[in-house]
């Protein structure tokens, strides 16, 4: 409740002790007075014979009492009164939210329809490496592969592909020590020294390897594909058109195989049934 300030109150106890004074005349008159029926003077009101008893239709200038006084607004509705309106301009504005709304949506829609292939996917697959060798690939239990580093280390994507696939114990029960290029700039990379690399062979599909090794490869050290130096590789194997990773997705090729293939003119090197020391570039 608000409480009405006293001289207000005052002022309306004036009031009404002085028309109370003239209310007969206030009667006469004929100025109404919304006092309730059963205390007004019913037989000095015609109005009120003429309506059968019923509430006096006197309500215009009311004589204020403390119940009939103004009251002030309640809290709510104050703070309505205060609050700023929104400008005109501004529900032009508003009223483009759904277009808006309806664009970004379709715009993300569009994003994700674009990274199909092999980058795309390897992509997704790299959560499963992130908590060793970094989110951004920046190393951490494991080598850091920005900067080009992963590169220095296979400058032939097949030895890549076959390290993930196989793994330091399976390069160690093969007595291989040298995973990648034996002339590394900065110092070759010897299995073991760093811990242990899991083997993924049994845990991801081929396919899956192959788009994790492009994603290293292509995103994260960010080898050009259009590059003298990569775009042979990048069509053979990491291009949204590769032939050698549709094959692997339809079962037709095998990353595991013996012989070399060729698919049309691009030569498919699988990567062994077993470990086997790294080439230099
Ligand atoms: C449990 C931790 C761990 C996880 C998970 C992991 N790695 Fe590794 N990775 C390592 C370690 C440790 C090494 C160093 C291995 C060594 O010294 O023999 C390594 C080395 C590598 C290398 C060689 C880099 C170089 O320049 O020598 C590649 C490539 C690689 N990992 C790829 C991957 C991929 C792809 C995944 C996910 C599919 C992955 N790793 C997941 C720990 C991990």
């Amino acid at each position: 409740m608000t409480e009405i300030p006293e001289h207000l109150l005052k002022r309306s106890r004036e009031r009404r002790s002085s028309i109370g004074q003239g209310d007969d005349t206030a009667e006469a008159s004929g100025a109404p007075a919304t006092t309730p029926a059963t205390t007004a003077p019913a037989a000095a009101s015609p109005a009120a014979a003429s309506a059968g008893g019923g509430p006096p239709a006197r309500t215009v200038a009311s004589p204020p009492s403390p119940a009939e006084a103004p009251k002030p607004d309640p809290v709510h509705v104050a703070a309505a009164k205060r609050r700023r309106k929104i400008p005109f301009w501004a529900m032009a504005t508003l009223s483009l939210m759904p277009v808006w709304g309806f664009m970004y949506v379709r715009s993300i829609t569009e994003s994700t329809e674009v990274a199909h292939g092999p980058i795309g996917d390897g992509a997704e697959v790299y959560n499963s490496c992130a908590s060793c060798h970094g989110a951004s690939g920046d190393g951490g239990v494991g080598y850091a592969f920005s900067g080009g580093s992963v590169l220095d280390t296979f400058p032939n994507i097949e030895d890549q592909i076959r390290f993930v696939y196989y793994g330091t114990e399976g390069y160690n029960s093969e007595g291989v020590d040298i995973y990648g290029s034996p002339d590394r700039p900065g110092g070759v990379h010897i299995t073991g020294d760093q811990g242990v690399m899991p083997a993924f062979g049994t845990q991801l599909h081929e396919e899956e390897i192959v788009a994790v090794v492009c994603h290293e490869r292509y995103t994260i050290a960010g080898a050009d594909p259009t590059s003298d130096e990569w775009a042979e590789e990048f069509e053979a194997w990491c291009s949204a058109e590769s032939p050698i990773y549709e094959g692997l997705g339809t079962g037709e090729l095998q990353l595991t195989t013996s012989e070399q293939e060729m698919l049309g003119e691009v030569p498919f090197n699988p990567i062994g049934q077993a470990p086997i020391p790294g080439s230099s570039g």
